[in-house]
């Protein structure tokens, strides 16, 4: 039985005094029981959540992190540097990371690498754009993608990651993929793993993202495929990320 995560993904938002109040609001009504919880801030909050989050149930991460343990990489953070601060994850290869910033899959499969050799479970995020699935490539997107980190990582060490599958077209667009067509994906990116290794397919958790909201996430998440999810904006506000988690 996979446990469901649901996972907050702050992006580049937040300050300090907005940063105290999400974490009062997550300590005082998320419920762990229901999921494991993990939130993604800004690294420069990250000893802020290790101080408050120290007796809580709710995990945290970096949004990205370099390769290497460390060197000449200025603007870089290291995983050791994520892990010493006490990230249990990192994210790898964010669409935003991919279009934004020109991350290839091979970096993203480096990085993936990267994560699991230092200890830091990496939650590696797929996806593809709305041309993509018009012109009916979604499942090859997203299986070469997941192919790609495999290439180097091995096909046993993937249930060692998290997967996020992202349709880029969802993302803050408050366009959320139906759940049938999140449970057509996440099937697929399943079946595709499966072929490679039963047991791997069986084990990796799949958490769906883009546009999540509370009145959304009971429908996804009742879907035997999708195991939690990764919310932008909506993890912003207390009440309705409460309602995601409690969803679970
Ligand atoms: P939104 O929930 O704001 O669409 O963001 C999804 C996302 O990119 C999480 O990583």
């Amino acid at each position: 039985m996979r446990r469901t995560i649901v996972a907050a993904n702050w992006k580049m938002n937040g300050d300090k005094a907005e940063v105290a109040e999400l974490l009062n609001g997550f300590k005082a009504q998320l419920d762990t029981n229901k999921a494991d919880v993990v939130v993604f801030a800004p690294a420069v909050f990250l000893p802020k959540l290790e101080t408050e989050l120290a007796d809580s149930a709710i995990q945290f991460g970096g949004q990205n992190a370099w390769t290497e343990p460390k060197g000449a990489f200025t603007g870089e953070l290291s995983l050791g540097m994520l892990k010493e601060f006490g990230c249990t994850y990192v994210l790898v290869g964010h669409s935003e990371r991919r279009t934004i910033f020109g991350e290839s899959d091979e970096l993203v499969a480096a990085k993936t690498k990267a994560a699991l050799d230092a200890g830091v479970t990496p939650m590696l995020c797929i996806g593809e754009t709305l041309e993509e699935r018009e012109e009916g490539v979604t499942e090859k997107v997203v299986t070469e993608q997941v192919q790609a980190v495999i290439d180097v990582i091995g096909v046993e060490a993937l249930a060692d990651t998290v997967i996020a599958y992202e349709p880029v077209w969802a993302i803050g667009t408050g366009k959320t993929a139906t759940a049938e067509q999140a449970q057509e994906v996440h099937a697929a990116i399943r079946a595709f793993i499966a072929k490679q290794s039963a047991e791997v397919a069986e084990k990796v958790q799949i958490l769906y993202g883009g546009s999540v909201k509370a009145a959304s996430a009971a429908e996804l998440f009742a879907k035997p495929d999708v195991d939690g999810g990764l919310v932008g904006g909506a993890s912003l506000l207390v009440e309705e990320f409460a309602g995601i988690v409690a969803a679970a």
